[in-house]
């Protein structure tokens, strides 16, 4: 069964990928560890760290916290910078038989402009993903995500720097999230993911303390799923850009929720800590549940459940 796609329609080369399952950015690194352990031409693509123009030590330990049904992280983009991702990541992922997207971080608008201009026409590069919705740094990040007009002009200022098809990674942090990605739509975003984490922390009662040294964080895994899907859900009825759905996805199932409420492609995070082949496994059980049912198209499935309401 075949189930390549082009990912970015409206781009004119589009992004075509072997299937619709991605692994999400900052849980796979940048790849070449985890290709030594997964069959990553099984993968739909890689999206990588976060990547900001300078290199970043990122925030105060601890750094990461299980909570129950979730994973708290407050990285805050720790990354190598722009110039080393260009350096020594992309000469090997241009052998890749998989498209590598790089997540873009900046504090200012210019710095996602640079950092677009910088990323354009490098080989191994295939598209990129404008994350204005990082939970966990003093300045940029989620601070773009959250005003439509913020939002929009991040988005132009990347594409009128870049001939790479640009996606946008929204927040959860919000109250209106449609409004912020017909915006983004508007600006000439190509494509959507939908979710990064929901703001959340813990405290440590023998210490009377923040347990995360960045003292909140960014919540992921199965608790964040239904919000993710309700605003996946929620902006496939009113924008018209392919849709990425992230969010607490670990099997199959999970992700048929994500296709049925219109996504049309999905991105696994933080259940690629459990298991780093989630994401091949995913797509190889997607493939058997259509064929099972004799389901040609994924897209015969994208957006089916709101034609039940
Ligand atoms: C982090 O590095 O703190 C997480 C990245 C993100 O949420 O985009």
């Amino acid at each position: 069964m075949d189930l390549s796609f082009n990912l970015c329609p409206l781009h004119p080369s589009g992004l075509r990928l072997n299937n619709p399952v991605l692994v999400a950015s900052g849980t796979f690194g940048y790849g070449t560890e985890f290709a030594e352990l997964v069959d990553i031409k099984q993968i739909g693509a890689i999206v990588c760290k976060g990547t900001t123009l300078e290199p970043r030590p990122g925030n105060h330990q601890p750094r990461l916290y299980e909570t129950a049904g979730g994973l708290l992280n407050s990285i805050g983009l720790q990354n190598i910078g722009v110039e080393a991702v260009i350096r020594e990541k992309a000469p090997i992922w241009a052998d890749w038989p998989v498209p590598v997207i790089v997540n873009i971080a900046g504090e200012t608008v210019e710095e996602y402009g640079k950092l677009a201009q910088r990323l354009d026409s490098v080989r191994g590069v295939s598209a990129l993903e404008v994350n204005i919705s990082c939970p966990n740094v003093q300045r940029g990040g989620q601070e773009f995500g959250s005003d439509p007009r913020q939002a929009a002009e991040v988005t132009r200022v990347v594409k009128t720097s870049t001939s790479l098809p640009v996606i946008v990674k929204l927040t959860p942090n919000v109250s209106d999230i449609v409004s912020i990605a017909r915006a983004v739509a508007q600006a000439g975003a190509e494509a959507l993911t939908l979710v990064n984490t929901l703001r959340g922390m813990a405290i440590d009662v023998e210490r009377y303390r923040p347990v995360l040294g960045g003292i909140t964080g960014g919540l992921s895994g199965p608790a964040l799923k239904p919000v993710a899907l309700a605003m996946v859900y929620a902006v496939y009825r009113e924008v018209k850009i392919p849709l990425i759905g992230c969010g607490g996805i670990y099997s199959v199932s999970d992700a048929l929720e994500f296709f049925l409420a219109g996504a049309q492609a999905v991105q696994i995070g933080s259940a690629t800590f459990i298991n780093p082949a989630t994401a091949t496994k995913v797509a190889g059980d997607l493939e058997q549940w259509m064929k099972k049912r004799g389901i040609a198209r994924l897209a015969d499935v994208v957006g089916a459940a709101h034609h039940r309401t």
